[in-house]
């Protein structure tokens, strides 16, 4: 049981807070945020209107992480799949939103001390929209606390894909592509995510159990979290919910059990053999 609870949760996010153990937080959380369409179509809203209300999910859930200290958090925000594939009425208002959250939320990022990063192909999105995502980045550059990664036309295979090219390139400028040696360290130096440690915790609203091409290196050995509630409706203490659902999982690694030695795992081998 937790007695100190950080200052700024409310009351259902202290409940929630003091059943964890703050030794054992995730270092690094990634969301996959879904069901902004299903939000607004119960309500008979356009699509639209679910982004719209997303905004002030991302808002709770970034400061929540902040207040408790997680080092590392990454919104997928749009994959590429959503960029190429949807009415590009939609894809509109989404970079004006995003333009939008930029520019209204840098002063609360910094007054959380929150560094802002992307990950994405950000080459291939509106010149203006990359000028706003460069004014944020440099304006939160000095905040030393939590790292916020937006994932912007984002798909895993295309950034595995641009890590094997930058590793051919970094070959053939440094004595040739025959001296090429890759193992997983060289090809985790290549991903956009190089700076950042592996997500332990996965989150997806909306009930689909999909990865969506969503940081499939990285994810190799987090735990998943799906919730049914819709991204629009979900706050810090959802998040805090499926921290407590994560600290509650026994992290294998492959292994027989994680830390301390083998002996539950013994224990385990011991029932099976008798
Ligand atoms: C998935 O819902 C959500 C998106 C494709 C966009 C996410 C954008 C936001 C949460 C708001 C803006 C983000 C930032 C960072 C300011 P969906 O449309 O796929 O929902 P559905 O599966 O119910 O149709």
């Amino acid at each position: 049981m937790q007695d100190k609870v950080p200052a700024g949760l409310d009351r259902k996010e202290a409940d929630v807070y003091r059943h964890l153990d703050p030794a054992q937080l995730p270092r690094h959380i990634a969301i996959i945020m879904d069901g902004n369409g299903r939000w607004a179509k119960r309500r008979h809203m356009p699509r639209v209107a679910g982004h719209r209300a997303g905004v002030a999910a991302v808002r709770s859930t970034v400061e929540t992480a902040a207040r408790i200290h997680i080092p590392a958090l990454t919104l997928y925000a749009f994959s590429e799949e959503n960029w190429k594939k949807r009415p590009k009425s939609e894809v509109d208002f989404l970079m004006r939103l995003l333009s939008r959250y930029l520019k209204a939320e840098v002063p609360t990022l910094n007054k959380n001390n929150i560094r802002l990063e992307y990950i994405g192909r950000q080459h291939e999105l509106p010149e203006d929209v990359q000028e706003r995502m460069a004014w944020a980045r440099e304006a939160t550059a000095r905040n030393t606390g939590m790292v916020l990664t937006l994932a912007l036309n984002y798909s895993a295979r295309s950034e595995l894909v641009d890590a094997f090219r930058s590793m051919v390139n970094a070959a053939s400028q440094n004595g040739g592509i025959e001296h090429l040696r890759i193992d997983e360290d060289t090809v985790g130096r290549h991903l956009y995510t190089r700076d950042l440690p592996d997500p332990d915790l996965v989150v997806r609203t909306s009930g689909e159990m999909r990865l969506s091409n969503f940081l499939l290196w990285q994810l190799a050995y987090a735990e998943i979290y799906v919730t049914s509630t819709l991204w629009p409706d979900f706050r810090g203490v959802h998040l805090l919910e499926g921290i407590a659902e994560y600290q509650k999982r026994e992290r294998r690694y492959g292994g027989l059990n994680h830390g301390d030695g083998h002996s539950h795992g013994d224990a385990e081998l011991a029932k099976v053999h008798k």
